[in-house]
């Protein structure tokens, strides 16, 4: 079991893929993109395999989710899964993509065992997509989109970040285009992971703003406390359900005492937090033949020095060294 001294228990694991992205989000990283891991530090597929097998019979996981960067530019992400689909207890399986590739991959995702994916998207007008990502690449997202939903990749679940005087406006058009195509929206608070070091409390775009937004379109009823479980979206029915928005609000309405998660990078360091500072290097112990044992224990250490929050409210709140891209968000 993976416990911290809060006496909270991780069951749910994310497992970067690789560091590198093909698009440019400005809420992300740079244009010029950044220093990418060199393969020789990245974990290899056997060794993600059997990490992910020692956190599912060793301790505890019941979920497993592949970020990135962007997971689908690990050229053996089918592969991972499909080993991760055989392992036994047998993990959820899901993954986080900017939806690029996804729509020649969905399939082969789903017959390899992957759950569901959720998708990055945060607007439906192409020329923002190109302004606020860098790229052109609009159409292939909601092509990636379909293909997942036709694939049985469900729920497929939309995550859109809401930039000041980009896309502040489009909560409630994004909510109808979702509702429409059977996606599940959520909206994130914009968070201080950004390479640039450039996000500014005053320029978020709070939930309250978002739920003033779409309360003006929609009518918009709490779901029951008890289903959320440590799920960081809360959640909303829409117009009487069963459709849902949900919003997650890490800054202004965080979730850390029901946090349930555990994140290995793609050089294979745990993270026992997003906002973690250290990290425990457990790619030196298994390159120099430590056993399952062994490792396991490393990584229980790791959870159990676990803070109680993200610390993003004390006045000394530092971004941690690595951006989301290189963590997995
Ligand atoms: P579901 O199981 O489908 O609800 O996935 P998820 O929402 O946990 O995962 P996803 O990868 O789609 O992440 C959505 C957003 O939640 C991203 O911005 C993540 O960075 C953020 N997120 C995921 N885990 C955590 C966490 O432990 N803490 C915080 N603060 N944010 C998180
Ligand atoms: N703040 C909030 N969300 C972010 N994402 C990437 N960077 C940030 C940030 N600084 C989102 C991506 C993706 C999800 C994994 O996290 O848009 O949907
Ligand atoms: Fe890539 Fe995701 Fe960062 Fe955008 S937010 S640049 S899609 S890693």
């Amino acid at each position: 079991m993976l416990l911290d001294t809060y006496g909270r228990v991780a069951t749910d694991l994310r497992v970067s893929l690789t560091d590198r992205c093909n698009l440019r989000c400005t809420y992300c990283m740079p244009e010029e993109g950044l220093q990418w891991l060199a393969k020789p530090e990245l974990l290899t597929d056997d060794e993600i395999v059997r990490l992910v097998r020692i956190a599912v019979t060793e301790l505890g996981i019941t979920e497993v989710r592949f970020t990135g960067g962007e997971p689908l530019l690990r050229p053996g992400v089918v592969g991972i899964v499909e080993r991760c689909a055989a392992l036994e207890p047998r993990p959820q399986l899901s993954l986080t993509t900017n939806g690029i590739g996804l729509a020649r991959t969905a399939e082969a995702l789903r017959d390899a065992g992957l759950d569901r994916v959720n998708v990055s998207l945060d607007t439906l007008r192409p020329e923002v997509f190109q302004r606020l990502t860098r790229r052109k690449r609009h159409d292939d997202v909601i092509a990636g989109l379909r293909a997942a939903r036709d694939a049985g990749l469900t729920p497929v679940k939309i995550n859109s970040v809401l930039m000041r005087g980009l896309n502040d406006d489009e909560a409630p058009a994004l909510l109808a285009w979702a509702l429409e195509n059977d996606y599940e929206l959520r909206f994130i608070e914009q968070m201080p992971l950004d390479a640039q070091h450039g996000w500014q409390r005053a320029n978020m775009v709070t939930a309250e703003e978002i739920l003033r937004q779409l309360t003006a379109h929609f009518t918009l009823a709490p779901e029951e406390s008890s289903v959320r479980g440590s799920a960081p979206a809360e959640r909303w029915l829409v117009n009487g359900g069963p459709a849902k928005v949900g919003v997650i609000a890490s800054v202004t309405r965080p979730f850390c005492r029901a946090c349930d998660r555990t994140r290995l990078t793609a050089d294979g360091q745990v993270r026992n937090c997003l906002f973690a500072r250290e990290e425990s290097d457990l790619r030196t112990a298994l390159r120099s033949g430590e056993p399952d044992s062994r490792l396991a224990e490393l990584w229980r250490a790791a959870m159990w020095g676990k803070k109680a929050g993200s610390g993003l409210d004390d006045p000394s709140f530092l971004q941690p060294q690595r951006p989301m891209s290189a963590i997995g968000g």
